[in-house]
């Protein structure tokens, strides 16, 4: 199985499907998408997912035009065409549509949106990553201040990414003029400090991660405080660990930033324990 969607009420295999080159999507990235990991055709944390692309959508003043009751059958549907057992990711995207004349201004409000769903296997990243750990890269925070919104504009997401790639990194890390470290270009960032684990406040402009969601009541289960904590370039001496989560990867250790070692330069104790606690989480819902 190589991908299965849906695109506007057609279902085919991924290379079977087409859109506009006037979508609004691919013109403007005047869209919204969600990611979201299944096992045994299980989808993990849906509701949470279906509820962030709600509001993505509001955020932006896009009309998606289906109830939640609506895109929840479209997922299990996708779901039909995913591997019966092992596991996969199901990507949804809604755009606002097709226009012509191209225009920045909204088209008509009768302009239907384009619905693209689509689901492939996904086998994780290899298990070195959590083993071993990550090394991240740092790259300027030059994204737009409304990144609670998932939206399709990735631009400095991908370039962030390639950034790390190019270091040998596994991601790069938004870091603002001040050294503040924001997040990942596709995951949230967590530092470990005298047994208690800290995260980007909510207040900075942030993605609310459904994975963190996940982590905070690993903590809660495990009784590891967790704070909202600015993250600072120079506190990392002072941090005994650093680890990202993220519905792709989980929670994986970062055992350095540029090539600096964080803590003692490999996967931490706390980090491991909510690694452990959020897999079982994740097992036991997708049994
Ligand atoms: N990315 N921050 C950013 C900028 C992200 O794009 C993501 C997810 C996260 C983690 O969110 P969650 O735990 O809900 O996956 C944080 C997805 C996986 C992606 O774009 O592929």
């Amino acid at each position: 199985m190589t991908g299965f969607g849906y695109l506007n009420g057609v279902w085919a295999p991924l290379d079977r499907l087409h859109i506009s080159p006037l979508d609004r999507g691919f013109l403007f990235g005047d869209g919204v998408y969600e990611v979201i990991r299944v096992r045994n055709r299980r989808p993990f944390r849906l509701e949470a997912h279906l509820e962030r692309l709600e509001a993505s959508a509001r955020g932006i003043l896009l009309n998606p035009g289906k109830s939640r009751e609506e895109v929840r059958d479209l997922v299990f549907r996708l779901l039909e065409q995913a591997p019966a057992s092992g596991e996969a990711l199901v990507y949804i995207q809604v755009t606002r549509g097709v226009q012509f004349p191209r225009s920045h201004a909204f088209p008509p409000p009768d302009t239907p949106p384009t619905w693209f769903l689509a689901v492939w296997p996904f086998e994780g990243y290899p298990e070195e990553i959590y083993t071993r750990g990550v090394n991240i890269a740092l790259f300027p925070e030059v994204r737009w201040r409304w990144v609670h919104l998932k939206t399709v504009q990735l631009l400095p997401n991908v370039l962030a990414k390639e950034e790390a790639r190019r270091k040998g990194a596994f991601e790069g890390v938004f870091v603002t003029p001040d050294g503040l470290l924001v997040e990942g270009s596709s995951s949230t960032l967590f530092a470990v400090r005298d047994g208690a684990v800290l995260t980007t406040p909510s207040s900075t402009p942030v993605l609310p991660g459904i994975t963190r969601k996940v982590v905070e009541e690993a903590c809660r289960g495990l009784g590891i405080p967790l704070r909202e904590a600015p993250l600072r370039k120079e506190d990392f001496p002072r941090y005994d660990e650093m680890f990202l989560a993220s519905t792709t990867a989980h929670v994986v250790p970062v055992v350095a930033v540029e090539g600096e070692s964080v803590g003692k330069g490999k996967p931490g104790p706390v980090t491991r324990e909510i690694l452990k606690r959020v897999l079982a989480i994740y097992f036991a819902e997708t049994g």
